[in-house]
C-alpha cells in the first residue's frame, strides 16, 4: 500500500527522470529484463496508419528503453522482436520487420557504442535474409568488446524451437557416448540453450494488454516476475520503464522458499 502511494507520488510530482533513476537505483535492480514488445499494429490502427508505421515508431521506443535500462544498471535487456510464428504475417509486413534491424542499427549503432552497450541476438539466425544478417553481424562485431549492458534481440526466436534444438543436441551427445544420461540436470540444459551465457530473466514485461507468453523463453522464465501493462509498445517510455522496475522492487521473490523480506 505504502509502496503504491509512493509510486503514485513519484509519478505525479515533478521529480525529474535522473532523480527518479537515482532513487530506483538505490534499491535492487533486476539483472536481466525481458520485454515482449507488443501493440505496434494497434498503435498504428488507432491513428489510421499502416501497421508498419507502428513498427517504425516502436523502434524509437527501443532506443529510449535501451538508454534508460543502461542508465539503471540493468545487465541484460532482451527484446522480443520477431517470433518463429511471425512468419505467418503478410509478406509486406515481414519484409519491413526484416529491414528494421538494419535501420535501427545504422541509425543508433554509434550511440550504442558510446553507451558501451553490447549487441547480441538469440533465435534462428541462419534463415534470416542476408541484409538482416549483415546488419546484426556488423553490430555484434562493432560492440563485441563492450562490457556494459547486453542488448539481446530475440529475432526469429521461438522457445519451443530452442528446446527442440537443445533436446536434439543432448540426444546426439548421449548417442555418441559423449555424455551419460545422468549428466542431464538443470544447469546442463541451461548450457544448451541460446541463453547459456546469460543470467535468467528476473523480470518479464509485456506491453499492449495481452497476457500470454507467445512462445517466449518458456524455460528461462520459470522464476521471473511477470508484469503486463496495457500501454502499447510505441507509447512505452522511460517513465513506464521506471514504474515497471519499481513494481519489481515491491515484489517478494521466494523461489519456493518461505517469505523473505527485502529479497529483490
Ligand atoms: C509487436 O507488435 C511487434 C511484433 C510482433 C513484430 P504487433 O505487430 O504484434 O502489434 P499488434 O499486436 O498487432 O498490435
Ligand atoms: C509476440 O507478439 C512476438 C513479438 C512481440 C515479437 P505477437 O503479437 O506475435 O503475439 P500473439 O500472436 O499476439 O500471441
Ligand atoms: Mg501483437
Amino acid at each position: 500500500m505504502l509502496e503504491k502511494l509512493m509510486r503514485r507520488k513519484t509519478a505525479e510530482t515533478n521529480v525529474s527522470l535522473p532523480e527518479q533513476i537515482a532513487l530506483v537505483k538505490s534499491r535492487k535492480i533486476p539483472a536481466h529484463v525481458a520485454i515482449i514488445m507488443d501493440g505496434n499494429g494497434r498503435w498504428a490502427k488507432k491513428r489510421n496508419l499502416p501497421r508498419i508505421a507502428g513498427h517504425h515508431e516502436g523502434m524509437k521506443t527501443v532506443r529510449k528503453i535501451t538508454r534508460v535500462a543502461n542508465d539503471l544498471g540493468i545487465k541484460v535487456l532482451t527484446l522480443y522482436a520477431f517470433s518463429t510464428e511471425n512468419w505467418k504475417r503478410p509478406k509486406m509486413e515481414i519484409d519491413f520487420l526484416m529491414k528494421l534491424p538494419g535501420e535501427f542499427l545504422s541509425t543508433y549503432l554509434p550511440e550504442l557504442i558510446e553507451q558501451n552497450v553490447k549487441v547480441e541476438m538469440i533465435g534462428n539466425f541462419n534463415v534470416l535474409p542476408d541484409h538482416t544478417k549483415k546488419a546484426i553481424q556488423r553490430a555484434m562485431e562493432a560492440t563485441a568488446s563492450n562490457d556494459g549492458m547486453t542488448l539481446n534481440f530475440a529475432m526469429n526466436y521461438g522457445s519451443r524451437l530452442e528446446l527442440i534444438e537443445c533436446v536434439k543436441e543432448i540426444a546426439n551427445q548421449a548417442a555418441n557416448g559423449e555424455i551419460d544420461v545422468s549428466d542431464i540436470d538443470e544447469s546442463f540444459i541451461d548450457s544448451h540453450l541460446m541463453t547459456a551465457h546469460l543470467p535468467e530473466p528476473d523480470l518479464l514485461i509485456r506491453t499492449s494488454g495481452e497476457v500470454r507468453l507467445s512462445n517466449f523463453m518458456l524455460w528461462q522464465l520459470a522464476y521471473a516476475e511477470f508484469s503486463f501493462t496495457d500501454v502499447l509498445w510505441p507509447d512505452f517510455d522511460e517513465q513506464c520503464m521506471l514504474n515497471e522496475i519499481r513494481e519489481f522492487q515491491s515484489r517478494s521473490r521466494r523461489f519456493g522458499n518461505v517469505e523473505r523480506d527485502g529479497d529483490v
